[in-house]
Formats: C-alpha cells, sequence, structure tokens
C-alpha cells in the first residue's frame, strides 16, 4: 500500500467512525466522493422545491380575501424563499455553485418536489397545502434535523420550526372556512380530494422502487424509509381530518388494529412517474416562471457583483 492510499484509508475509516457515533460531517472534513454527490443532490432538490414552491400560493397573494390572510401568506411564501438560500449555501459548502445548481434547475437536470407541478385552484387550497404539503414536509425534515452532514442538519433546525408555523396556518384557515357557509366547506372538501393523494406521493417511490435508500440510511442522511415516513404521515392526518371534518379520498382507509397503523389505499405511481417526467399539470409552467425570474433578475446580480468588485478595489489600495 503506497502512502497515499494509507492516507485515504485513514481518512474513510474516519469518516465512518464519525458517522457511527452519531457525529456531524463538517465542510472541512474529509469525505467520499459518493457522500459528497449525494449530498449535493439531496441539498439542491430541497433548494429547489421550496424556491419552486413559492409558485401556487405566491399565485393567491394579490387575490387574498382579507389583508390579515394576505400578511400570513406573504410571511409564508417569503419563509420559503429564505428556506432555499439557506439549503443553497448548504450546498455550497460542499463545493457547488449557486447559479450552476439554479441551472439545472432550468434545463431540468435536476428535479424539485413532484408536489408543487399540481395548480393551487382556489383559496381552500392555500389552507390545503398548508395543513398537508407542510405537513407532509415536515414528517420528511424533522428526521433530518439529525442528518449527518453537519450544515444541512443545523439549516433543517430553523426550517422545521418555520415549516410548523404554516402546517398551523393552514389548518387554522381552514378551521375557519370549515365553520363558515356550505360553499365553504365545499370548497376545502374539493381542494382535499385533489391534493391528498399527491401529498402521499411526496414521500417518494416505494421502498422496493427506491434503490438509493440503503446507502443513505447507512450514511444517515436518511433515518427513516419512504414508506415509513408515508405511515406516519396518513396516521397523523386522519385525526386532523376528523377534527376539521373533511372526508380523505380514500375508500381504503382503515384503522388496522393489529398494526398499529391506519390502512389505506394504492397510490397511482403512473401519475407520478408522469409528474416527475416533466408531464405534470404545471411543470413548464413552473420552470418557464422560474427562468423569467433569473432573466429579470440578471441587472440586480450584475450590479452586486460591480459593486462587490469596486468595493474590494477600494480595500486594496
Ligand atoms: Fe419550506
Ligand atoms: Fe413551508
Amino acid at each position: 500500500m503506497t502512502a497515499t492510499e494509507l492516507a485515504t484509508t485513514e481518512l474513510q475509516r474516519h469518516f465512518e467512525r464519525t458517522i457511527e457515533h452519531d457525529q456531524r460531517i463538517e465542510p472541512r472534513d474529509w469525505m467520499p466522493e459518493g457522500y459528497r454527490k449525494t449530498m449535493i443532490r439531496q441539498i439542491s432538490q430541497h433548494a429547489h422545491s421550496e424556491i419552486i414552491g413559492m409558485q401556487p400560493e405566491g399565485h393567491w397573494i394579490t387575490r387574498a380575501p382579507s389583508l390579515r390572510r394576505k400578511a400570513i401568506l406573504l410571511a409564508k411564501v417569503q419563509d420559503e424563499a429564505g428556506h432555499g438560500l439557506y439549503l443553497y449555501s448548504a450546498a455550497e459548502t460542499l463545493g457547488a455553485e449557486r447559479t450552476d445548481l439554479t441551472d439545472r434547475l432550468i434545463s431540468g437536470a435536476q428535479k424539485y418536489s413532484s408536489i408543487f407541478n399540481y395548480p393551487a385552484l382556489t383559496f381552500a387550497d392555500v389552507g390545503v397545502i398548508g395543513w398537508l404539503v407542510d405537513g407532509a414536509a415536515i414528517c420528511n425534515q424533522v428526521p433530518l434535523c439529525r442528518s449527518s452532514y453537519g450544515p444541512y442538519a443545523r439549516a433543517m433546525i430553523r426550517i422545521c420550526k418555520e415549516e410548523s408555523f404554516h402546517q398551523r396556518q393552514g389548518f387554522e384557515l381552514l378551521l375557519t372556512m370549515m365553520r363558515g357557509t356550505s360553499a365553504q366547506r365545499d370548497m376545502v372538501q374539493e381542494a382535499t380530494n385533489r391534493w391528498w393523494w399527491p401529498a402521499l406521493m411526496m414521500f417518494g417511490p416505494p421502498d422496493a422502487d427506491s434503490p438509493n435508500t440503503a446507502q443513505s440510511m447507512a450514511w444517515k442522511v436518511k433515518r427513516h424509509t419512504n414508506d415509513e415516513l408515508r405511515q406516519r404521515f396518513v396516521d397523523m392526518s386522519v385525526p386532523q381530518a376528523d377534527a376539521l371534518g373533511v372526508t380523505l379520498p380514500d375508500p381504503w382507509l382503515a384503522w388496522n388494529a393489529e398494526r398499529g397503523h391506519y390502512d389505506f389505499g394504492e397510490l397511482d405511481w403512473a401519475e407520478f412517474k408522469q409528474v416527475l417526467a416533466g408531464n405534470g399539470p404545471c411543470n413548464a409552467d413552473r420552470i418557464a416562471h422560474r427562468r423569467a425570474a433569473r432573466d429579470n433578475g440578471a441587472w440586480v446580480r450584475e450590479a452586486a457583483a460591480a459593486y462587490a468588485a469596486k468595493h474590494a478595489e477600494g480595500q486594496g489600495r
């Protein structure tokens, strides 16, 4: 064994011990290339989801039914922008470039959560997105606060606190509508019918179809499998639906005393694959909107870069 090989083996062992002891890998630490690539992929796809996720609800900011609802929705959508920015920064600690990640999002080389390719058709959707979409995001993200990659884990702690505000604002909006007119109650039920199944798809393909899960669990960048998290979400949502007085659109949904969990129907995986492949109801719109935002903001980035260059010049004198 050469000296370099010996040093690499030592580093590899140190990396494995860090993970074994549930300690964090930090940007300065040696890490296997596969781990670095997996983390860049996971963190940037998460960042893209936060940024694209601003669109379905952002659409309703100018049409919110009251000043109070508008202020709440603005704050929520701004939080999502903040989440995207923390996460792009976390990806940068691994050597990724934010502009490059944005280009990959726009070119379709990198994905974002399939859920944001569905339209928000009524104001009840704002409530259902908060309740179910942010609720599913919390199930996915709370375990990520213990991700083995330090900057990601720390970003997730703050993000999860804000997500729980998002979930509650959605639930509170729905509760208000359910106490309103029968037309409002119908709107909530109709929005629930449209979002329930796509929300279950947010946990990704079934475990048997999820090739990266085993490696991600071994690296402790993932703590539970897709099916475990999906089950947890279903179990959590049923009593919430009861409290609201809405019906979840699944005739197979039933308590299974033996398993201690709710049974539920089969997801439409063909639809999931279609949406992931870019053929969901809003994929093209979402990307076109993101591309326009990037192009329209070019002058701001250029001005900031010119200012930074001028400042650096002044410092050198
Ligand atoms: Fe978020
Ligand atoms: Fe959120």
